[in-house]
Parts: C-alpha cells; structure tokens; sequence
C-alpha cells in the first residue's frame, strides 16, 4: 500500500485479486470442455491491457471516442442528476481515462478503480491523483465478478458505480443480470449506477470494429495465449491461432474465437489439450443493446432507468440507473 504526499487526498492501493490456483483450475475447466473457452478475463495481463488501449484508438473501434464525446458532452447533466459528493466506483477501471471526463463536474469524495490487472491500474491510478491532487482514491485490484467487499475506511455518503465502455456487454444477459444485482448492493439505498452499453447497429460497423485493418485487436485476442503460457505456465504458439471475430445478429452480439491453424496439442499445467484443424477456443462475446433490451436488463436486477444520454448516430448509450424502490 503506498500513500501520496498531498494533504487531503490519500492514495491506497489494495491487492484482492484470485489466487492463481483457482485461476489455473478455471482455465484448465474451459480448456477441457468440448466447446473450448478461455475467461475475457485472462486478455488483462500488462500487454493485454496496454493492447486494449491501443484498440480503442483504432479508427474502426467507435465505442471509445463516441462514449467520451457523451461523457465529455453531458457531464454537468450526469453530475446534476447524480449529485456531487458520491463515493465513485468503477470496476474494471483499467487506464482510469473516462472517469476524468467526469471528476470536474461530479467532485466525488472518493474514487474506487478496480481492475484484474495491478500493475496497469496502480500505474493508471498513481497518473490519476498527480492530475487530481485533491481526490481521494482507494484503487483495488479485485475481479469484481467475485464480488469483493470494498475497502475500509471510505467516505460515508451515497454511492455511484460507473462502469463505461459497454463492458456489461461482455457478460451473458443473466451474468449482466448478476453482475448489475451486485453492483445494486454496493451502491446501497439512495446510489446510482451509470453505464455505458453500446447500441445495435448494422454487421458491417460491428465486424470492422473487431477486424481492425491494423491488426490490433487479433493481438489483443492472441495475447490470452501468451498469458496462459506464463501463469498456468503453457506451451501455446500463439501464432498457430488465428483470430476470428463476427457479430452473431439473432443473438445481438460480437462473439470471439481463436481458431487453430493446425491439429495440435499443447501442454497446459501439465495437461494435454489437443486442437484439431479449424477446432476453436471461444474467448469472448460483446453483447449489444437496445433501449428497451437494457431497460428489461436493468429490470431484471430491479433497476430502473433515470437517464439515457446518446451520440447523434444512435451508436452507443450512457445509462443512468436507480434502486427499483426509488
Ligand atoms: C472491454 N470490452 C468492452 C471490449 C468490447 O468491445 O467488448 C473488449 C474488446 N474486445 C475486442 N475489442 C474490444
């Protein structure tokens, strides 16, 4: 845990992430299965995260600039119907760019990133006090799908948790569900969630969004591989794997593969997995949303919608949602 020098504000970081053995039975598990499937979770190493920041500045990858040109847009509207002085979490905070988009106008007392891979978010989160002096962060590296409890000590007061980039979509609806049923009780009575859920829209966007012409995101995908070769640790040749990604229209979202270029077996903790020829490992699904398919989603957990704010064209959404009772 280190402490930054400045004279309100106090630094904190906190590491809850997985033990690797439970890490290594969970990948092991999918790798076994007859439909192979690796966590989206394991793309979050250093370079995988490093890489996902370089996605986002590709210029078919649009949820990234359309997200911040709402946030940047609509920021004093967010904060008026928030409220100033909330206690502001995000999981999966990753670079912790957005929230800056927002910390002027929402002044929140403390700021909570949570984020599967420590370094980067340590890193992210010490640039982040240096431009905001007097913020109070308590940065956690956690897996937030396992529910962690928050860190001591926190300001009390309402609580808002923002989770932007339309990571929501990488869960399966009922993961969503979960996920935004946690997420409820975090925030407690009176708190806000505010979430960005990219939209539905026409293949063609979507394809070109995951098949960058630059070939980022094949190495964003690729890069699991590499991550398992050292935690489990494994004998991938990443580049026997092809990437593959496609937008899946009945079921409303982007599924994502890597595909093996030849039969061949690979040791994995010990294990042997064999891959046939064109056989695939499912690595991640990015779900897209309506309004009215995210307002049954937020119903589900007993959410409501207060507040949708969009871009001109319709391609992504920020949602501001409230406890069912309020
Ligand atoms: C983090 N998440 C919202 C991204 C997405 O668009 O589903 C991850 C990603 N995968 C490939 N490109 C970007």
């Amino acid at each position: 845990m280190s402490h930054s020098q400045h004279k309100q504000a106090t630094f904190q970081y906190q590491d809850l992430g997985p033990a690797s053995s439970n890490s290594r039975a969970e990948i092991l598990a999918g790798l076994r299965e007859e439909r192979k499937r690796i966590s989206p979770k394991y793309f979050y190493d250093d370079t995988g995260s490093t890489l996902f920041e370089e996605i986002t500045r590709q210029p078919e990858y649009y949820p990234t600039r359309t997200e911040r040109h709402i946030l940047t847009e609509h920021a004093m509207d967010m904060a008026a119907a928030i409220g100033t002085g909330t206690v502001l979490m995000e999981p999966g905070a990753g670079s912790c760019e957005k929230v800056r988009l927002l910390l002027d106008a929402l002044k929140p007392t403390a700021y909570v990133p949570m984020d599967i891979a420590g370094d980067f978010l340590q890193r992210s989160a010490a640039g982040l006090q240096r431009q905001f002096p007097w913020l109070h962060i308590a940065a956690l590296r956690a897996d937030f799908a396992a529910m962690p409890s928050l860190p001591q000590g926190l300001p009390a007061g309402p609580r808002t948790l923002f989770y932007p980039g339309s990571t929501l979509g990488n869960f399966s609806p009922l993961q969503a569900t979960s996920f935004l049923r946690h997420a409820k009780r975090l925030v407690g009575d009176g708190g806000t969630l505010l979430i960005g859920v990219d939209l539905h829209k026409d293949s063609a966007t979507l394809n070109r969004a995951y098949n960058d012409s630059a070939g980022v995101t094949a190495r964003f995908n690729r890069n699991t591989l590499h991550h398992l070769n050292r935690i489990l640790p494994a004998d991938f040749e990443p580049l026997q794997f092809s990437h593959v990604a496609f937008y899946n229209s009945d079921c409303h979202r982007i599924e994502m593969y890597l595909e093996s270029q030849t039969e061949q077996t690979v040791t994995a903790a010990g294990e042997a997995i064999y891959f046939s020829t064109g056989e695939r490992i499912h690595t991640e699904i990015s779900c897209k949303y309506s309004q009215e398919s995210f307002t049954a989603l937020a119903a589900a957990a007993d959410l409501k919608v207060r507040n949708c704010w969009r871009d001109a064209e319709d391609l992504f959404a920020v949602f501001l949602l409230t406890s069912g009772e309020t």
